[in-house]
């Protein structure tokens, strides 16, 4: 019986990825990480803001001028380095794959950073697409073709797995991924979480609201997992978000993913979380028969009419109506 699986073109001795935070921004860290039992590992992300301070300073001389500008540029210059650094390190410490990951959102010269990441070692890059669109003269599908336009140039410069993290605010993720799959996607990742964000109504100040999630925040994945591994079943899906348990790990397989990246559980329970996790999901795949988990991925997906019916909006209004 094997617990290994594909994500993105890339083999996990586990489907357990640790999701790009905080805890993957130092190379020992992400050692620990491997010992600990992760099947891969996605760094911190570099801002595209960063890489564009870069490329404007070592293209624009004026950009020397003001000493504030000149610190923020150094600012930019050194995050760059030492992003490098970081994927150079964690390769030389660890052998799982190590996924390095550029927060961005807009298409422009910074995609040339890949060729940057490649070099230096990464496995795959995860592009996390984070924009939100408020302008009242938006035209309809602006934002998937941002996704497409910035997947399509990052996938020119590369040959390593190009990933693309997905925010939940599409009106139609089905689409959406069946064009990224087109444009060479390896794996997508269903979803990000925007900054949470809250308001103390004594100061009535905005503060930032609780960082992690919990497994009640599972159902928005798995629902388009569920989905999209049916409608678009050649795409590789990785499940972000309310993965606290083996079992949503197994939710998460059952409903069509092939990995899911965790980050949360990990800052609130540690490293040690991980090896029981693996070991209960192949106690239960043994429990229930299976050699591999490729013997149940996607069988509760939407393939099946009884199963689209509970993804889907029937299932809502029976639930809904029963509710006195
Ligand atoms: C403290 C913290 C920092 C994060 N930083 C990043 C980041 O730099 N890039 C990114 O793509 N996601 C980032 N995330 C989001 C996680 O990768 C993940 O998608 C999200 O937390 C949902 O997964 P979870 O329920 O396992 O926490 C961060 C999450 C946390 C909690």
């Amino acid at each position: 019986m094997s617990i290994e699986t594909t994500f993105a073109g890339l083999t996990l001795r586990n489907p357990i990825i640790i999701g790009s935070c905080g805890l993957t921004a130092n190379a020992a860290n992400n050692k620990a990480l491997e010992q600990a039992g992760a099947g891969a590992i996605v760094l911190k992300s570099l801002f595209e803001e960063n890489i564009t301070r870069q490329t404007e300073m070592l293209t624009d001389p004026a950009a020397h001028g003001e000493a504030a500008d000149y610190l923020q540029g150094y600012l930019g210059e050194h995050i760059v380095d030492e992003y490098i650094e970081l994927i150079r390190e964690s390769k030389r410490l660890c052998t799982i794959p190590i996924i390095a990951s550029i927060a961005c959102h807009t298409d422009g010269e910074w995609v040339r950073m890949a060729e940057k990441i490649e070099k230096a070692g990464a496995d795959a890059l995860e592009l996390n697409v984070m924009t939100i669109r408020t302008d009242k003269g938006y035209a309809d599908g602006e934002l998937e073709k941002m996704h497409v336009d910035i997947l399509r140039h990052v996938a020119e410069c590369v040959k390593i797995p190009v990933i693309v993290k997905l925010g939940a605010n599409l009106s139609n993720p089905v689409a959406l991924i069946d064009k990224l799959c087109g444009c060479g996607a390896a794996g997508v990742v269903l979803f990000n979480r925007f900054y949470p964000t809250d308001i103390d109504v004594e100061k009535m100040e905005f503060v930032a609201s609780h960082p992690f999630t919990t497994s009640a925040d599972l159902s928005t994945a798995l629902r388009w997992t569920g989905i999209v591994s049916s409608a678009v079943g050649q795409m590789p899906l990785a499940v972000s978000g309310g993965v606290h348990t083996w079992q949503d790990v197994v939710k998460s397989i059952l409903c069509g993913a092939s990995a899911v990246e965790v980050s949360s559980v990990i800052y609130e329970c540690g490293v040690q979380w991980i090896a029981p996790a693996i070991e209960a999901v192949e106690a239960w795949q043994q429990k229930q028969g299976y050699d591999d988990a490729a013997a149940y991925r996607g069988k509760m997906n939407a393939r099946d009419p009884e199963h689209a019916e509970r993804l889907l909006r029937t299932q809502f209004l029976k639930y809904m109506g029963t509710i006195k």
